[in-house]
């Protein structure tokens, strides 16, 4: 990503834009120029500092490793360089450009993310071939034993027997089995987002708020339904017990332009978040949350996370977490344009 240059103007409208500018606030010029500096950034006031500085002392302002908050983008740290100018019509201006320094931290990471999901897809998909074997013979034996019975009260468990090992047999058979690719199909993850919603409202009861903030212009998603919402469930069902069924769940979704997963660039990517204000993530889990078997629950499993992570990796997509006391955000990053390959 080159450098971001947006001018502004002495009360703080932006005036004009660059592509990378474009980039890194996630919108077209046509969408920002003639805003404030404060409806661009969240915490515009170190910015409106400056421009005010530098237009008052006429001289260049550098300011190191701002962290800026963008209402639609993940917020990135940058060093900003302020110049003062004046127009052709002799109207001050300030000429603010901005550098990303985490980028390449970032990029580092999610790579390592992927490798990471691609691991645990090997894990799971050896995992389920060890499965598979066995329940086939359980399967068949029940059938057996079923022929055997003539009393119907005990033909109900072989009954039992049979369907729940064609459920799990189904079940591995869709995440993992070598030959089933996803059922792609145009999914709107608003309908996908509901039914969780009303699956986890059902669960946890009243006490547990589930907010929705959904961006109306997103467009289908190509993917898997049920993937999708399994992947979706699980993070969503971690907050709720997260805050032991009491607190707030929030929702949220929005399109984000020219974004890279990975190192893979995308016109455009849904991001979909799930936000709790619950007591956040322990620090001795946070990096490891999203390997198998790890668990912070004496009845946890440790597989919610990353079978999420499994499934939407074969979306060519990725999750990122992030975590404080009173904020935890799962955020879900797919792409709108991407080919899909198991
Ligand atoms: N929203 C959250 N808030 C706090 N901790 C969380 C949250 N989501 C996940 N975790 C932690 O991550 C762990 C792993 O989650 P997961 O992979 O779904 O396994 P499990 O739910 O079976 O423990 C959880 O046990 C919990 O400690
Ligand atoms: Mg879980």
């Amino acid at each position: 990503m080159g450098t971001a240059v947006l001018v502004f103007d002495a009360r703080f409208r932006l005036v004009s834009i660059n592509q990378a500018g474009e980039v890194m606030l996630a919108h077209s010029a046509r969408h920002v120029c003639g805003r404030r500096v404060n409806e661009l950034v969240l915490n515009a006031e170190t910015i409106m500092e400056q421009i005010t500085g530098s237009l008052a002392s006429g001289r260049v302002v550098n300011q190191r490793s701002c962290l800026l908050e963008l209402p639609d983008a993940a917020s990135l740290r940058v060093n900003c360089t302020f110049t003062p100018m004046t127009d052709t019509a002799g109207n001050h201006e300030v000429l603010l450009e901005l550098r990303q320094i985490d980028h390449h931290l970032r990029v580092e990471q999610e790579e390592r993310l992927i490798t990471q999901q691609q691991a645990t897809h090997e894990l799971l998909r050896g995992l389920a071939h060890e499965i598979k074997n066995p329940l086939g013979g359980l399967r068949a034996a029940a059938q057996l034993l079923e022929r055997e019975i003539s009393d119907t009260g005990l033909k109900e468990f072989t009954h039992i027997i049979i369907s729940e090992a064609d459920r799990l047999q189904s079940l591995l058979d869709r995440m993992l089995g070598p030959n089933n690719l996803p059922n792609i199909q145009a999914v709107n993850i608003h309908d996908v987002l509901e039914h969780v919603r009303e699956l986890v409202r059902v669960e946890a009861g009243e006490r547990l708020l589930i907010k929705s903030d959904y961006d109306p212009g997103l467009p289908d998603l190509q993917a898997d339904r049920d993937l999708l919402l399994q992947s979706v469930l699980n993070i969503v069902r971690n907050a709720a017990q997260a805050l032991e069924n009491d607190g707030v769940i929030t929702l949220r979704t929005r399109i984000q332009r020219n974004f890279n997963i990975g190192s893979h660039k995308h016109r455009l990517v849904a991001r979909i978040e799930v936000i709790d204000n619950g007591p956040g993530i322990k620090e001795e889990l946070r990096k490891q949350i999203f390997y198998p078997m790890i668990t912070g629950r004496s009845d946890g499993t440790g597989l919610g996370l990353s079978i999420a992570q499994a499934m939407i990796s074969r979306h060519q997509g990725l999750i990122e977490c992030s975590s404080q006391p009173g904020k935890t955000v799962f955020t879900i990053l797919l792409p709108l344009d991407g080919k899909h390959e198991p």
